[in-house]
């Protein structure tokens, strides 16, 4: 396969390899960390195939729970094989509380609950820094359809409903997560990542912070917490 591999896309964690297939992609996950907007680096041991690990075990119940997405299977520890999509240029996010961007935003403060969870639009593009958009953005230049939009919209409150009982299982609450979304054969597809690069999980009781927030923080540990989370998930590491 290696042979075949011709590199398409070199993103702020992970690689993407066109391998001789019109309809799949090899991803493979780095151990790149980035933060504000790639301003902030650093090469953190063994986060690639943490990540793989966590994003195939949630991708994996995802897929069980009927939800399409682009994760075919690991081949390697930092590398799977997936759907290629042609791709939404927004990211999704949901907030189950406040943290990050949206208290700075509409001066909240840190952990409040929302009822019912708050979705929101960004653009994806690091030179604009991920600006906050609204359906008339994507509509008007022709990002999505309608239904793409609202698509979009039930299938990240539907990860949410999947998920946020598995984190709470395993003593974490999931306060916000990022996805995005792809076009498969006309079907509206989940696909990139979902690790702790991507969204916020606080220790229920502690409240310590087990996701990406340890490096933009300087908290430390980095990779150490997001394995202590996925070995309380009960992600198998390995291939
Ligand atoms: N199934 C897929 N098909 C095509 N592109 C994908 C797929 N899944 C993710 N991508 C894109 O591949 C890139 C993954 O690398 P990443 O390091 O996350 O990049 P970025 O810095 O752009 O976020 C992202 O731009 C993402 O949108
Ligand atoms: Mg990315």
């Amino acid at each position: 396969m290696s042979d075949l591999r011709r590199e398409l896309y070199r993103g702020k964690s992970k690689t993407v390899y066109e391998i001789g297939s019109e309809s799949e992609l090899l991803v493979q996950f780095r151990d790149d960390a980035t933060a504000h907007n790639a301003a902030k680096h650093a090469i953190l041991a063994d986060k690639g195939r943490t990540n793989s690990a966590v994003d195939g075990f949630i991708m994996q119940i995802l897929a069980e729970q009927g939800i399409k997405t682009h994760w075919l299977k690991r081949i390697s520890e930092t590398e799977i094989i997936v759907r290629r999509l042609d791709m939404i240029p927004v990211e999704c996010v949901l907030r189950n509380r406040a943290a990050g961007g949206i208290c700075k935003r509409l001066g909240l403060e840190k952990g409040r609950s929302f009822a019912p969870p708050i979705f929101e639009f960004f653009f994806k593009d690091d030179a604009l820094g991920d600006p906050l958009i609204n359906t008339a953005h994507i509509l008007s230049l022709n990002w999505a359809t309608e239904a793409e939009i609202l698509g979009m919209k039930a299938l990240t409150h539907q990860v949410n409903a999947i998920l946020t009982p598995i984190f709470d299982q395993a003593g974490f609450i999931l306060v916000d997560f990022k996805l995005e979304f792809g076009r498969y054969q006309g079907e509206l597809i989940l696909g990139d990542e979902f690790t702790l690069d991507g969204c916020r999980l606080w220790d229920k009781v502690s409240a310590e912070i087990y996701d990406k927030d340890r490096f933009r923080q300087d908290l430390g540990d980095v990779i150490a917490f997001y394995q202590k989370a996925a070995s309380r998930l009960g992600v198998p590491l390995k291939v």
